[in-house]
C-alpha cells in the first residue's frame, strides 16, 4: 500500500458510493473522514433542501466553496467526500487538485438510479428522479475527469472500490 502524503479527496456523481468508500478508506489509512455536505450542513444548521428552498442553489454553492476551502486547510490526512456538484466551480476543481489526490467514482445511470431512488434529501432529483439522473449525467460527462483516477463502481462492492483506489 502507497504512503500517502497528502488527503484523499472523492468525487463523482450522487450515488457512486462516496461516502460509503469514503468512511471505508478513512478506516483503513486512518485518516480522519470528513463529509462535505455533512460539513456544510452542519455549519448552516439546515439541511440541503432547506438550504436550496429558503436560500437556493447559489447559496449552498458557496457554502459549498468555502468549507472545501476550509477542510484542505487543515493540516493531517484526510479523506473528503465531496458532493456530486462540488466540481461544477472551476475554482473547487484547482483547489482539489492541489490539495491532495482526487479520485473519481462513476457509475451507469441505471446504478446511480437504483441507489438514489426514494432519496428526498438531494433537490436536484426532485420530480423525476431518473430523468434528472440521466439530464445531470450529461451535463457533468466531462466534470470529474480532471481526477487523478477514475474508478466505474458499477457491479463493484464498497469495499472493492476502496481497494482499487488504495
Ligand atoms: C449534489 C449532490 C449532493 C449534494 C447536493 C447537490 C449535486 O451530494 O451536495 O444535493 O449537485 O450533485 P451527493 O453527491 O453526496 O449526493
Amino acid at each position: 500500500m502507497h504512503q500517502l502524503n497528502s488527503h484523499i479527496i472523492l468525487i463523482g456523481m450522487m450515488g457512486t458510493g462516496k461516502s460509503t468508500v469514503g468512511g471505508i478508506l478513512a478506516e483503513q489509512l486512518g485518516y480522519s473522514l470528513v463529509d462535505l455536505d455533512a460539513a456544510v450542513v452542519a455549519e448552516a444548521g439546515m439541511t440541503i433542501p432547506e438550504m436550496f428552498e429558503l436560500h437556493g442553489e447559489a447559496f449552498f454553492r458557496q457554502a459549498e466553496t468555502d468549507m472545501l476551502r476550509k477542510v484542505l486547510s487543515r493540516g493531517g490526512r484526510q479523506i473528503i467526500a465531496t458532493g456530486g456538484g462540488a466540481v461544477l466551480n472551476p475554482v473547487n476543481c484547482e483547489l482539489m487538485v492541489n490539495g491532495g489526490f482526487v479520485a473519481a467514482l462513476t457509475a451507469e445511470a441505471e446504478t446511480i438510479i437504483e441507489r438514489v431512488k426514494g432519496d428526498t434529501n438531494r433537490p436536484l432529483l426532485a420530480g423525476n428522479a431518473e430523468e434528472r439522473i440521466r439530464t445531470i449525467l450529461e451535463e457533468r460527462k466531462h466534470a470529474y475527469q480532471f481526477a487523478h483516477c477514475t474508478v466505474d463502481t458499477s457491479g463493484l462492492s464498497a469495499d472493492e472500490v476502496a481497494q482499487f483506489i488504495l
